[in-house]
């Protein structure tokens, strides 16, 4: 039998499905630090990961290592340079979980704009005595301009949920999508710089590379309106979190909604000396049948790209699909 290693407890029963297959090193506890999942690497055929990084070290350390699957739509965590020059198939989750991801997208920008924790955290400290006119006053949503920065599958589901609020659309994108959804969506392509100065609500929703790195910093955050708020539910990195923190302190912009940070989970605390900010820790596809759909994803991918299962061969989401050739 085949050897598999799952980097993080996932559902039981996706677990059972993979041992009906393969013998299986699950690894129950904290998440490993990358030269502890090496450690385990060593000796498998194949791995489940869920966001943890397999780097060079780790793929040539492991000679039978055949297929990787991330139980994620990103695959950042991945040395894909590594898994290409040691003939190692990566594969990922992608469209369980757009909508799910631009529902979480749409709720964090609506509580950033209409301060819902911050008002929360009011309330809760014993704070609310008496009505107040201008008590939490924020920015509407309906009626003003979506800012879309990447219009891939996920930005194309929360620019769709946009037409209920009556909202106009403006997105930028590496290439611009095709007419037809741009139609469908009713969105304008718009230059970075120029979606920065006309954008009332600014969502972030680009895969992170090096190119996406700080795509939104100092210089991002002057172009933005004054009342103007940024989501981030896309990566830490995307965002340069401490230019954000110093432009919410000054007022640069009105708030930030933000799922993903640098360095997570080890976060930049200083936001938590803000009160413009609404802050979750990365879950954005977290509904239950969402993250099921993913773990079963994941499962079918390993299972496949190993040689098992009904489609043997030919798992759903290679990353890198050419070494399935060689
Ligand atoms: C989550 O962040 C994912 O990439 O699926």
């Amino acid at each position: 039998m085949k050897k598999v290693f799952v980097s993080r407890p996932i559902f039981p029963d996706v677990i059972e499905r993979l041992k009906q297959y393969f013998e299986v090193d699950a690894h129950d506890g904290p998440a490993l630090p990358a030269d502890k999942i090496a450690e385990r690497l060593a000796d498998k055929d194949g791995a489940f990961i869920a966001g943890d990084p397999v780097g060079a070290k780790a793929i040539e350390g492991a000679p039978n290592l055949k297929v990787v699957s991330n139980m994620a739509v990103g695959y950042n965590n991945f040395d894909m340079q590594a898994f290409n020059a040691h003939g190692v198939l990566g594969t990922n989750t992608p469209d369980v979980l757009n909508e799910t991801t631009a529902d979480f997208g749409w709720a964090l920008m609506m509580a950033t704009a209409r301060r819902i924790t911050e008002s929360e955290h009011y309330l809760r400290a014993g704070k609310w005595q008496e009505w107040s006119y201008d008590a939490f006053t924020g920015s509407d949503i309906h009626g003003s301009t979506l800012g879309v920065i990447g219009m891939g599958r996920i930005g194309q589901a929360l620019a769709r949920r946009a037409r209920g609020f009556n909202m106009r659309v403006i997105y930028h994108n590496r290439s611009r999508v095709a007419p037809e959804i741009e139609t469908e969506l009713n969105a304008e392509y718009a230059s970075k710089e120029d979606l920065l100065k006309r954008a009332d609500h600014v969502v972030l929703v680009v895969p992170y590379s090096r190119e996406s790195h700080h795509t939104i910093g100092a210089t991002e955050l002057t172009l933005m309106k004054p009342s103007a708020t940024l989501t981030n539910i896309a990566r830490g990195g995307i965002v340069d979190d401490a230019a954000l923190i110093d432009a919410l302190r000054r007022g640069q912009i009105a708030a930030a909604g933000l799922d993903v940070f640098e360095g997570e989970p080890n976060f930049n605390r200083d936001f938590l000396t803000l009160t413009n900010v609404v802050l979750t820790p990365h879950i954005a596809s977290a509904s239950e049948a969402t993250r099921r759909a993913m773990a079963n994803l994941a499962a079918d991918n390993l299972i496949a790209g190993l040689g098992e299962g009904p489609r043997a061969g030919n798992p759903p989401n290679p990353i890198n699909p050419d070494v399935l050739k060689k």
